[in-house]
């Protein structure tokens, strides 16, 4: 989605995928290599004028690598680390002062049971890396310590189970000189630790939405962002507290494409390459955004397109990816006069993608 936004604006795109075939080759040139080569990604730096990620998956070091190439890289190691890892993150944002749930990095299983018999059971506990859609995430209760503490890897992010009213998300594009521009917060919903709708605006008071842009801008400042910025945060007891971040467009800034003057792709590409930042301006009063997520039996939602296109006002994008369980295809965008049209929109639309019944999808 990035290399079409870049590609209207006649920005040439290259892409590091080991997949001659990856969803971007349709808008953009791909050099065969996987991201974590290192003598690949090099070569890569040195052909490009600027070099941006859009997954968590690349090492810090590399990036740190590139950096002292002299390669312009956005966003900067520093900044990707807040992504890339939790623990380093939650760390920082504490150190901040920013608001965030109670946490501890455990260094052994003893950390978790301490600090659960203290917080309270369950806790959250999540893998410092590697982790994604809620893979790597686990609620966990006092006899499950051992096998979570083997699952997660070493040094997880364990917190209090937080009993949030809602989450929202809120993205911030921000250039080298720190201008910004910041996207109203939209509402976020997940299934099973993946978010599945987004919509906006988001249902909350005036001053607590303004103070989510505020916080948002405020890490975006703090950690020297280049790019976009995805500040995911959870409402709580009418207070916002801040859950993780992700320093790329982000799944909660698809419904950008349609429902602002700048989408966030659009939007980090300029942030990226140095030019002056877009409206976020909406365009109508309301949108909602449903995620394609490969269905169990692993049919192709492609296959269902002329249906979903027959709902009026339903904006389809389907990725090109081979279907597999539990992935995410695609995603369909509707805008309304309000949230439950778009949502209802949306939802029929994704309904057909998904090969669920009518009747279904009205009741889930
Ligand atoms: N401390 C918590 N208390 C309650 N629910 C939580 C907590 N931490 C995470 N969750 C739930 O799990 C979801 C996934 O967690 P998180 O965003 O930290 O992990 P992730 O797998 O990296 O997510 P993403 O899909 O954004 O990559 C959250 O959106 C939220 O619904
Ligand atoms: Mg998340």
């Amino acid at each position: 989605m990035t290399a079409l936004a870049a590609r209207r604006m006649g920005v040439r795109v290259a892409v590091l995928d080991p997949d001659p075939h990856c969803p971007a080759s349709a808008a953009a040139e791909v050099m065969v290599a996987d991201h974590r080569d290192e003598h690949a990604l090099g070569e890569f730096g040195s052909r490009v004028d600027a070099v941006t990620f859009d997954h968590e998956g690349v090492p810090v070091a590399a990036i740190a690598r590139l950096e002292r190439a002299g390669v312009t890289v956005a966003p900067g190691s520093a900044a990707a680390l807040m992504a890339i890892d939790k623990a380093a993150a939650r760390r920082r944002f504490a150190e901040l002062g920013l608001p965030v749930p109670r946490f501890v990095v455990a260094r052994d299983p003893d950390a978790i049971l301490a600090f659960g018999d203290d917080a309270g059971w369950p806790v959250v506990a999540k893998a410092a890396s590697g982790g994604y859609d809620g893979r790597g995430v686990r609620v966990v209760e006092r006899d499950d310590v051992t096998d979570a503490w083997a699952a997660l890897g070493p040094g997880p992010v364990v917190e209090e189970r937080v009993p949030f009213e809602a989450e929202v998300s809120v993205l911030v594009a921000r250039r080298r000189d720190g201008s910004t521009a910041v996207y109203p917060p939209v509402a976020t919903m997940q299934h099973d630790g993946m978010c599945v709708e987004v919509s906006w605006p988001a249902p909350l008071p005036p001053a607590l939405a303004t103070a989510a842009t505020g916080l948002a801008a405020e890490v975006a400042q703090a950690i020297g962002v280049v790019g976009v910025l995805a500040v995911e945060m959870f409402v709580v007891d009418g207070r916002l507290l801040v859950n993780e971040v992700a320093t790329r467009p982000h799944n909660t800034g698809h419904l950008t494409i349609e429902a602002f003057t700048t989408s966030q792709f659009e939007q980090h590409l300029r942030a990226v390459l140095d030019l002056p930042l877009g409206s976020v301006e909406p365009l109508r009063p309301a949108a909602a955004m449903i995620n394609v997520v490969g269905s169990p039996d692993g049919c192709d939602p492609l296959d269902r397109l002329a249906e979903a296109l027959a709902v009026a006002g339903a904006s389809v994008h389907l990725y090109g990816k081979p279907p597999r369980p539990g992935r995410k295809l695609g995603h369909v965008t509707a805008l309304a006069g309000t949230v439950p049209e778009a949502l209802s929109v949306a939802r029929a639309a994704a309904n057909r993608l998904n090969g669920v019944a009518a009747e279904q999808g009205a009741r889930s």
